[in-house]
C-alpha cells in the first residue's frame, strides 16, 4: 500500500527519494511522485505507473535540493492518475502533503473548504491536507510556530487514519510530520535526517530510528529533530537501534525477493528460535510476563489475523491444543472485529502479523482490548503499530520480507506459535516433557531439515513446468496438512493467478470430487502418520477420476500411482508444516516464473494491508 519518503540534508534529495521509494515499491503501488523546494518553490512530479517512470522524467535530473517529500500510491479515492498521485499541494503551492491511510471525513473537510474558496484538482481525500493548513495558517497568529501550528489545526479536523509528511516553500530548513494508525519513523544522519513510512526505505543510510506514535509530531530538520506531543508540548524522544543490516533488505543475486526469502528460512527459523529455549531448560520469553495463575483461568484463546499469518495461527491452535489442552479458535481478523465476539477478562488474544500494520487486524487487537482481554502481538517488526496497542510483543526476527507474497513470514510465525505453546504448557506443568523435550530437539532439526528440503527445489521446478498451464488446482491435506493446503492454494492464487481451492480431504466427498475429471490437478500434502492410510484412500479417489497428483510426503509410500512424490524429512506432526510448506511456496514460485509473471508484485496485492 502506499509509502512515504523524506529527505532533508547536504546530498541532492531526488536520488534519495527516488532509492526510497525504490525501497518501497514491494509494499504495492500504482502511482508514484516527488516534491522538492527549488528556488524557493515547491517543483512536484508525479504520475501514475512506476518508480522508474519518474526518473526517466528529464526535469528530475536537473533538481538539485536537498529537501523533499516522496510517495507510492495504492488507490483508494480515485483512480490511478497524474492528478491522484501525491505530492498535493495547496491552491497557492505554499505547502505540500503526502499521506498515507484514509481521510474519513474528507467530503465534509471539502465542503468545508470549497465554501471558503478552495478549489480541488483530484478526487482524492488527501487533497484537503494541504488546503486546510493554508487555511489556518492563513487564519491563524504570525509568530515562529506558525506552520506547527497550522498543520496540528488541520489534523485536528482529520477523523481517519494517517502518516503525513508536510513541506513548505516558507520553511526551507524543515520538514513537519504526524501519525494516526498509519506507520512513520524518522531515520537520524550526520547532518541529514530521513523520513519513511517503512524501515527498509532508509535503512541503507542508517539503523538508528525514532519511532513516531499515534498523534506526536516531529519537525525535523538537517541537524536536529523537534518532537511534540499532540497538545504541542516538546518533549525528548529516545532513539531505537535496529539490528536489521541494509543488505538484508536487498536481492542478494536471487532473481526476486521471494526466491531468496523461501532460501533465508533455514536462517529466519534459527533466528526466531534465538534463545527462547535450550535443550534441557524450560522455553523462556523475556517479551511477556504470564503467571501459572492468569494462564489457569484462561478459558478461551483466540488467534486472529489476515492471509498467511492467519494460516500461522490455524497451526498454532493445534500446537496450543495439544499442548496446553487450553480451547483455541482462529480467525480471521476482518471477522472477528464485527461479529461481536465472546472475549472477557478470562480470553488471551493472540494477534500474528508480519508487517504489524495490518488494519483489521490492529481494529481486532483494540476491540480484544476494549473487553479486557490480554493481548500477545506476533510481529516480524520492529515497533511497529501493532506493537503499541499490544500488552506484549513477541517478535519473529524473520528479517525483512519484501515480497507481496509471504514465505519465511509463515514459517517463522509458525515456529514461534508452537515454542510460546510449548512453554504455556510449561508454565500450566501439565506436559509431558518427555515428548516437550523431543519436540524442542525437532525444532533445532528443523533449519538443516529446511536446507534438505531446499536441495529438492530442481524436482518440484520440474513439476510446475508440466502444469503452468492449467487454470484450476485443487490442494487437499488432513489436520495440520490441511493448514498447509490453505497456505499452499493462497501462495498459487496470490502469485501464478491460477484458480485454485483447499480442502480438508474428508471433505473431498462432500462436493469438490464433482470438479475432479482427467488432467486436473490436486496437490496433497500427506505427513501426519496417524491419518496416512485415510490420506491416501483420498488420493486414490481423485486418480481413479483421472487427476494428476502431486504427493508432499515424509512417509514410505508403496503400491501408490501418484504422479509425482516429493518427499519431504520427517519431522513432529506439529511442526510438519514448516517443511511440507516449502516445496508449495517453490511451486507457486515456479509456476508464476514459467508464466513471466513478476513473482514479487503480483497485481493488485499490497503486502502490507493498512486500509480496511
Ligand atoms: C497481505 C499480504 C499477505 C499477508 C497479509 C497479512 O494480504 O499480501 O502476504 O499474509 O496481508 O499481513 P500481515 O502483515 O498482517 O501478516
Amino acid at each position: 500500500m502506499c509509502g512515504i519518503v523524506g529527505y532533508i540534508g547536504n546530498k541532492k534529495a531526488v536520488p534519495v527519494l527516488i532509492n526510497g521509494l525504490r525501497s518501497l515499491e514491494y509494499r504495492g503501488y500504482d502511482s508514484a511522485g516527488i516534491a522538492v523546494l527549488e528556488d524557493n518553490e515547491i517543483i512536484a512530479i508525479k504520475d501514475k505507473g512506476r518508480v522508474a517512470n519518474l526518473e526517466n522524467i528529464e526535469d528530475i535530473k536537473n533538481l538539485n535540493s536537498s529537501i523533499g517529500i516522496a510517495h507510492t500510491r495504492w488507490a483508494t479515492h480515485g483512480k490511478p492518475s497524474k492528478e491522484n498521485s501525491h505530492p498535493h499541494l495547496d491552491n497557492s503551492k505554499q505547502f505540500a502533503v503526502v499521506h498515507n491511510g484514509i481521510i474519513e471525513n474528507y467530503h465534509e473537510l471539502r465542503e468545508f473548504l470549497s465554501q471558503k474558496g478552495y478549489t480541488f484538482l483530484s478526487q482524492t481525500d488527501t487533497e484537503v491536507i494541504p488546503n486546510l493548513i493554508h487555511y489556518y495558517y492563513t487564519n491563524g497568529i504570525r509568530d515562529t510556530d506558525q506552520f506547527l501550528r497550522a498543520v496540528k489545526s488541520a489534523v485536528d479536523d482529520l477523523k481517519g487514519s494517517y502518516a503525513i509528511e508536510v513541506m513548505s516553500k516558507n520553511y526551507p530548513d524543515r520538514i513537519i510530520v504526524v501519525r494516526k494508525d498509519s506507520p512513520l519513523v524518522i531515520g537520524k544522519g550526520n547532518d541529514e535526517n530521513f523520513v519513511a513510512s517503512d524501515i527498509p526505505a532508509i535503512l541503507c543510510h542508517t539503523k538508528d530510528f525514532y519511532l513516531l506514535e499515534d498523534n506526536e509530531y516531529a519537525v525535523v530538520y538537517a541537524n536536529d529533530i523537534h518532537f511534540f506531543d499532540n497538545s504541542l508540548e516538546e518533549h525528548s524522544k529516545s532513539i531505537k537501534s535496529i539490528e536489521w543490516d541494509a543488505t538484508a533488505a536487498e536481492k542478494n543475486g536471487y532473481e526476486d525477493y521471494m526466491l531468496k526469502e523461501i532460501y533465508e528460512q533455514p536462517n529466519a527459523i534459527r533466528e526466531t528460535i534465538g534463545s527462547r529455549f535450550k535443550l534441557g531448560e524450560k522455553c523462556n520469553f523475556d517479551d511477556i510476563d504470564i503467571s501459572k495463575e492468569y494462564l489457569s483461568q484462561v478459558n478461551k484463546i483466540w488467534i486472529v489475523a489476515c492471509g498467511t499469518a492467519m494460516h500461522a495461527g490455524l497451526v498454532g491452535k493445534n500446537a496450543i491444543e495439544k499442548l496446553c489442552k487450553i480451547s483455541t479458535e482462529v480467525d480471521i481478523a476482518s471477522e472477528f472485529r464485527y461479529r461481536d465476539p465472546i472475549i472477557n477478562d478470562k480470553t488471551l488474544c493472540i494477534f500474528i502479523s508480519q508487517s504489524g500494520e495490518t488494519a483489521d487486524t490492529i481494529a481486532a487487537l483494540k476491540l480484544a482490548k476494549s473487553k479486557n482481554a490480554k493481548t500477545i502481538a506476533v510481529t516480524n517488526v520492529i515497533g511497529s503499530s501493532i506493537t503499541r496497542e499490544a500488552d506484549y510483543t513477541i517478535y519473529t526476527h524473520a528479517g525483512p520480507e519484501i515480497a507481496v507474497a509471504s514465505t519465511k513470514a509463515y514459517t517463522s510465525q509458525v515456529v514461534l506459535m508452537v515454542i510460546l505453546a510449548m512453554y504455556f504448557a510449561e508454565i500450566l506443568g501439565i506436559c509431558d516433557e518427555n515428548c516437550v523435550e523431543q519436540l524442542k530437539s525437532d525444532i533445532l532439526d528443523l533449519p538443516n531439515k529446511i536446507e534438505t528440503v531446499l536441495e529438492s527445489a530442481d524436482d518440484i521446478k520440474k513439476f510446475a513446468e508440466k502444469v503452468y498451464t492449467e487454470h484450476d488446482m485443487y490442494f487437499l491435506g488432513r489436520g495440520n496438512d490441511y493448514c498447509v493446503a490453505l497456505e499452499g492454494s493462497l501462495k498459487l492464487k496470490e502469485i501464478s493467478y491460477i484458480h485454485s481451492e483447499s480442502y480438508a480431504s474428508g471433505e473431498l466427498k462432500h462436493g469438490p470430487i464433482a470438479l475432479i475429471e482427467n488432467g486436473v490437478t490436486v496437490i496433497s500434502i500427506l505427513t501426519n502418520p496417524d491419518l496416512v492410510e485415510k490420506s491416501i484412500s483420498n488420493i486414490q479417489e481423485v486418480v481413479s477420476r483421472g487427476a494428476k497428483t502431486l504427493v508432499i510426503t515424509n512417509q514410505k509410500l508403496s503400491n501408490v500411482n501418484f504422479d509425482f512424490i516429493m518427499n519431504i524429512p520427517d519431522t513432529n506432526s506439529l511442526i510438519s508444516p514448516i517443511l511440507s510448506v516449502i516445496p508449495l511456496q517453490l511451486f507457486s514460485y515456479y509456476i508464476a516464473k514459467n508464466k513471466k509473471l513478476d513473482v514479487d508484485k503480483p497485481r493488485n496485492l499490497a503486502k502490507s494491508v493498512t486500509v480496511e
